[in-house]
């Protein structure tokens, strides 16, 4: 008896162990979200309810690898901080758990819960094995801890291998909720609409349009405000394909996406290689500018990344907004403002002469440089050492922001990380400096230029080391705002 109750203890011991990381791992993020243990990847259902941020996510609970796809569950009060809660939807026997949405279903039109305690919906695609996807419905009357499946799953079925990713809102001024979702071969958004969330009639599709080189996966349609225009809305209509994102801006009639941008060039929330499958919260406070969590990490190598006992994390929460210029609309993508209360006493303050050394060391940082480029290439080093750095940088002579990872080290993990090391977007700067705002977090740096205009996300693989930071191709004697303020951690 006292033995068996030593094995009880030891396995509990040993199974907490597992979940109670310190989150010191070797290429663990400390201010970015990621599970303490095994396999992730799409943020799911982000919503807002009663105070708190909810945050699920493809899971697996078996695994370091992707596989028994279920949705796992984090709160927050604040964007920031994170607190882990319980498996909100397991598997079942042979049908996955797969990307979605949640809502809260303030006036029950479902049924489900009742006036005086609303439900909260959860709308996912049903995934069956190269057999069928279809929209399944599960719902919480405990603010979205414990889950009950609806026992007249699918709700939307078309007899489809590959029909997924419901993204479900409130529309308002029609009084009805809709439902974007694809059909990621045929490169189509679908819109459905329905008085409870439970029976869906189909309005109008969008697509194929701007980037159909992979198969289209997690539309997201949201509106979103018009920057220095206030009371002044457009729609945003993004969409993930081929480990890169794409977005449309335009107008919402209720029926159909009539898009006001082209999609040649291809507009991209993010430009750089590690940003997939960002939607935006569901129901925010009225006054709260949309926010949009994207997973970071990328299909192509997604299962080979070097970290234990997890895979994949996600980006910091970035606000969304609409800006209209010459040459037409554009998506402005910021960090949540409230990732401010996370800086310690900056390191370094004020301007800089280039050409003197910084010696500056740390992985875990927010770094915001402001400089004129001069001819060729100038900008950053980063999670620098003796051999390895990542470098985040401008070149005049094409005009383009890149970041470049070939210099890192953990690379051999997967034959396409180490091809796909460069990225970059075009910046016009004419007479204006750059401005960089650039999160580094033990491998993975996130880039904002000019307040909004382009976002890169890349993830890396140093040692712990390796946390320098240099300044590179600067004119002699020129001077460069400079401020690193070393980050909290979350955990
Ligand atoms: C996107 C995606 C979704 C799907 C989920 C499965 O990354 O492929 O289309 O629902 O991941 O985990």
């Amino acid at each position: 008896m006292r033995l068996l109750l030593l094995v009880c203890v030891l396995t509990l011991i040993q199974y907490n162990a597992g979940a109670q990381t310190k989150y010191d791992e070797n290429y663990r993020p400390r201010y970015h979200y990621s599970p303490a243990v095994n396999w992730c990847n799409d943020p799911n259902g982000l919503v807002y309810r009663n105070g708190v941020y909810h945050l699920f996510h493809q899971y697996n609970p078996e695994g370091n690898r992707w596989g028994h796809m279920s949705w796992a569950h984090a709160t927050s009060k604040d964007l920031v901080h994170w607190t882990p809660q319980p498996l909100a939807l397991a598997e079942e026997k042979d049908t996955m758990i797969f990307s979605g949405t949640c809502i809260n279903d303030v006036n029950n039109t479902s049924g489900l819960g009742t006036k005086a305690s609303p439900p909260m919906v959860a709308i996912y695609t049903g995934h069956i094995e190269n057999v069928n996807q279809s929209q399944h419905l599960a719902y919480s009357v405990d603010g979205g801890i414990h889950w009950t499946k609806y026992n007249h799953n699918p709700i939307l079925d078309l007899h489809k291998k590959d029909f997924r990713d419901p993204k479900v809102f409130w529309y308002t001024p029609g009084n009805y909720w809709v439902m974007a979702v694809v059909l990621p071969v045929e490169h189509q958004v679908q819109f459905y609409r329905s008085p409870n969330l439970l029976s869906w009639k189909l309005m109008s599709s969008f697509g194929p349009k701007g980037d159909t080189s992979g198969v289209w996966e997690c539309p997201d349609l949201v509106k979103i405000p018009v920057q220095g225009n206030p009371g002044k809305y457009k729609w945003l209509l993004q969409m993930s394909m081929n480990a890169s994102m794409q977005y449309f801006i335009g107008e919402f009639d209720g029926k159909q996406f009539i898009s006001e941008t082209s999609g040649n060039p291809v507009q991209r929330p993010d430009y750089g290689p590690d940003y997939y499958a960002a939607i935006s919260f569901n129901q925010l406070p009225a006054k709260q500018t949309p926010v949009a969590i994207g997973w970071v990490n990328n299909w192509n190598y997604a299962n080979d990344i070097p970290t234990e006992p997890w895979k994949g994390m996600m980006s910091l929460p970035r606000t969304l907004m609409a800006v209209r210029s010459k040459t037409g609309w554009s998506l402005s993508t910021t960090p949540v403002s409230a990732l401010r209360q996370l800086r310690l006493k900056p390191l370094v303050q004020g301007p800089i002469q280039s050409g003197k050394p910084l010696s500056v060391e740390t992985n875990q940082a927010e770094v915001l440089l402001v400089y004129k480029p001069g001819h060729g290439m100038s900008g950053i080093r980063v999670a620098a050492g003796a051999d390895y750095s990542l470098e985040i940088g401008y070149d005049a002579s094409s005009g383009e922001l890149y970041i470049e990872r070939g210099n890192t080290s953990v690379q051999s993990f997967n034959a396409s990380f180490a091809k796909m090391h460069r990225y970059s977007t075009k910046i016009q700067l004419g007479q204006k400096a750059l401005r960089l705002q650039i999160f580094i977090d033990h491998s993975v740096v996130e880039v904002f230029a000019n307040n909004g205009e382009a976002a890169l996300t890349a993830q890396y693989f140093n040692p712990p080391s390796a946390k320098g930071i240099e300044l590179f191709g600067m004119e002699t004697g020129q001077m460069a705002g400079l401020t690193i303020w070393p980050l909290r951690s979350i955990w």
